[in-house]
Parts: C-alpha cells; structure tokens; sequence
C-alpha cells in the first residue's frame, strides 16, 4: 500500500494553498464601487450605525448609464447567505442592481448586521467579541430594517420607498412592519422575490433533518467557540476544494440551495462559488433552523429562558396582520424552499396587505436561480419592473 511521506502530505497542501491564494480576482471578489465604475455606473458608499452600534453599509447606485438622479429610492435586500454584492455580480443585463438603475429608480443596495460590507461595529471586534454575534432575524427586522429605511428617507428627502427583496429580506421585512406599524407608511410596496416567512414544507430537504437536530447544531458549535458561521476554515476549504473539483462542489450546492446548474452561466457559477456562502451568525442560523422545524414565523426560541424573556414558555408569532404596506409575492413551481403553501399561508396571515401572489411555472426557476439564474431576467424581473410601474 502507497503511504504518503510527511513531505508529500505537506507539499500536496502548499501546492493546493498556492494554488487557492494566487488565483485572479474576479467580480465576486472585487468590492461594489469597484464592479460598479467598471461597468459604467455612478456609485456612493453610506454608512449607518444602528442605535446598538451596528455599523450598516449601504451602497447606493444613485442611477443607470442614461438617466439621471430619480425621486424613487428603491431598498434592497439579499437573501440568507449572501450579500449586497450579489445584486451586481453578473453582467449589467442579468443583474438586478443594474436592471433596477436602469429603470430609473435610486437603487440602495443594503446588507444587515454581520452580514459582508456591515461586518462592522463602534466597540465591537467581529474577529473577537463573541457578543457582536448575539442576533437573529429579531434584531435584523427590528432594529436594521428600520434604520435603513429612515436613512435613505432622510438623505433622499423622500416620504417613502421601494422594498425590493429576495427570499430572507422579506422575512425581515414582515418582521419590521410587524414590530412597527408605524413604517408600513414608508414603504410603496413591498416586491418579494421567492419571500420567506413560513419554511416547513418541504419535509425530505436537507436543512430539514439539520433543523431537527437544531438545539445538537448549536451546542456543538458553541463547544468550538464557533459564532460565525460558517467558520473560516470551512470557508476556506470549501475555496480550495471548489478549485480543484468544481463538479463536486457544485453538485453539493446544488442539491442544498436550489438551483439548475445547466441554466447557469458557468463563468457567473465559479464567481459565485468564490464567496459563497457568506457566513451568519449563530444565532441566525439556528433561528432560521428553529423556523424550519417548528414551522412558526416567530421570535427567537430561548427555550427554558422563554419565560424570562418573552413572559411565556414559546416564543410570541409576528403579528402579521398588523401589516398593511402591500406585498407582491413572486415565486416559482420549482423552487424547493419556497411553495404554494408557504405562500398561500403568508398571503392568508397578511390579509388585504398581500396584493398578489405571482407564481412562475415557465422555465426552471429554483431557489437560488433568482439570483444566478439567466431565465429570471425575462420571467421574474420584467413582472418586478412592472409591479413597482404600478405604485
Ligand atoms: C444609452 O444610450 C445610448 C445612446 O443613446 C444607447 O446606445 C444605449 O443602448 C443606452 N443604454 C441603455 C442601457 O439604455
Ligand atoms: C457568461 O457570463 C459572462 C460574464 O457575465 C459573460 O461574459 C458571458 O458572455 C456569459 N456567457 C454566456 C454563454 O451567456
Ligand atoms: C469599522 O468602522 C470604523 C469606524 O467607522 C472604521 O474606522 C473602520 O474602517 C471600519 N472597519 C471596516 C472593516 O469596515
Ligand atoms: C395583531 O395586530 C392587529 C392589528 O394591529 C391587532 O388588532 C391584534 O390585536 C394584534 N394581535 C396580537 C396578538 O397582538
């Protein structure tokens, strides 16, 4: 039997490490303004701290290549995972970043706390204060959301906006309308692309087993002192093995997040892959995994602490029908995570405030297609560009 020496071993690591490390760096890689000037567009770096000291980035593409400033400030948000740069990753006629800038809207590209661009806070170090990373979806909805909302208000000096979202933003949406009423006011409409809220149907997922075994997930990660997740090993490894067996790696992905990779352009998927998944939270994640198996939309699961907290032993729902900003939920057959039921329970809960529900049954558009997909652009943008026409 071949038994590699230590010298073997160790040369085979440096030459996958020289190999990971001194690769180009593509789009996925450079920052926004960087992606923006080089295909032509106007950009502007906002910050915003959060009143807990959450420092947020926004970046602004204040309008397209043949329009000028508009009056239509449009917020939008990415789905669990990824980040702003995934709105401008691809080239200027797939990527909603553009589509929208094009369109004339003023197109505010925004992460939520921990999330890429707002990694950051005024006395908390992300790399060594566990406690940056003490939040879920509750803080998100609660505190960014708002935040975001009134700083681009305040610098555009407009009464409301555009909320524009894909799959979790619209978690944090409903979370934000339902714990202030008072900002249904400033929101148009709200246009949902595959919105989450409900997440427990489809039983055979992978997450769903995960999910099961949510309360294991989190004391296993709190053991290694893992808060952000997933760590930089992994994502470091996943670099590495994505590089030398892309076929692998992406069957992995595919299965797990949902898309066709035969219908995605194979130089957007290696970019893609590059950076994704962007890390979380713990305590995100295992919300989101809470949610997945009890199939509640509600806060934060304490368990024993639930009385302390929230003064009853499970957590209290979102109050849905305290929402009255409207809602377009767009969505697709064959997207796994996000289904009739899902949908038709969301627009129940909502009430007058769901104006519509859109499901898409042309082409293959499965979770992740809304944002690497290239049929997306002509069945889920066009009818996007034409709801927002509408208000
Ligand atoms: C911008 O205008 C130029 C010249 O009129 C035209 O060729 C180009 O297609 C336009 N681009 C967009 C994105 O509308
Ligand atoms: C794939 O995307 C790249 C980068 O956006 C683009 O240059 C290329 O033309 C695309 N290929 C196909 C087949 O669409
Ligand atoms: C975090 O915010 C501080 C204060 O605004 C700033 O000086 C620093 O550059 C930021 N760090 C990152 C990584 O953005
Ligand atoms: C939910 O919101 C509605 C509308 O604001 C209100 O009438 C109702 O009492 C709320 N329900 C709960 C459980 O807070």
């Amino acid at each position: 039997m071949w038994s590699p020496s230590p010298v073997t071993i160790l040369g085979s690591f440096l030459f996958i490490y020289l190999y990971a490390i001194t690769r180009k760096r593509e789009d996925a890689l450079s920052t926004i303004p960087e992606i923006l000037t080089k295909h032509g567009y106007p950009s502007e770096v906002h910050h915003v701290t959060t009143p807990d000291g959450y420092i947020l980035t926004l970046h602004r593409i204040p309008h397209g290549r043949n329009n000028t400033n508009s009056n239509k400030p449009v917020l939008v948000l990415q789905g669990i995972l990824l980040s702003s740069r995934h709105f401008v990753f691809m080239g200027v006629e797939q990527s909603l970043g553009y589509i929208l800038a094009d369109e004339g809207y003023d197109v505010w590209l925004a992460d939520v706390r921990g999330c890429y661009s707002s990694r950051n806070h005024t006395t908390l170090n992300p790399d060594k204060d566990p406690k940056f990373w003490y939040f879920s979806w509750d803080e998100m909805g609660t505190i960014d959301v708002p935040v975001l909302i009134d700083y681009i208000l305040e610098t555009t000096h407009q009464p409301n906006l555009y909320y524009v979202c894909y799959s979790q933003g619209s978690a944090l949406f409903l979370i934000a309308m339902s714990t202030h009423p008072e900002y249904n006011a400033k929101v148009k409409v709200h246009v949902g692309l595959a919105p989450v809220a409900y997440l427990n149907h489809k039983k055979t997922h992978p997450f769903q087993i995960v999910a099961h075994w949510n309360v294991v997930f989190d004391t296993l990660l709190a053991i290694f002192g893992i808060d952000e997740f997933p760590p930089p090993i992994f994502t470091f490894m996943k670099r590495v093995t994505c590089r030398v067996s892309p076929d692998f790696c992406n069957y992995v992905f595919m299965v797990l997040f949902g898309y066709k990779a035969s219908e995605v352009n194979s130089t957007v998927l290696k970019i893609f892959l590059e950076d994704f998944p962007i890390p979380v939270s713990r305590k995100h994640a295992v919300h989101v995994l809470q949610l997945i198996e009890s199939g509640y939309f509600r806060r934060y699961d304490f368990g024993g602490d639930n009385i302390e907290v929230y003064g009853t032993s499970t957590p209290p729902s979102f109050n849905l029908s305290a929402i009255t900003a409207k809602s377009h939920l767009l969505y697709s057959d064959e997207d796994d995570m996000v289904t009739d039921v899902e949908i038709d329970k969301l627009c129940e809960d909502l009430g007058d405030a769901c104006a519509e529900k859109f499901l898409i049954t042309e082409g293959t558009i499965r979770h992740l297609d809304w944002v690497i997909g290239t049929g997306v652009q002509e069945l889920g943008y066009s009818k996007l560009l034409s709801v927002m026409a509408n208000y």
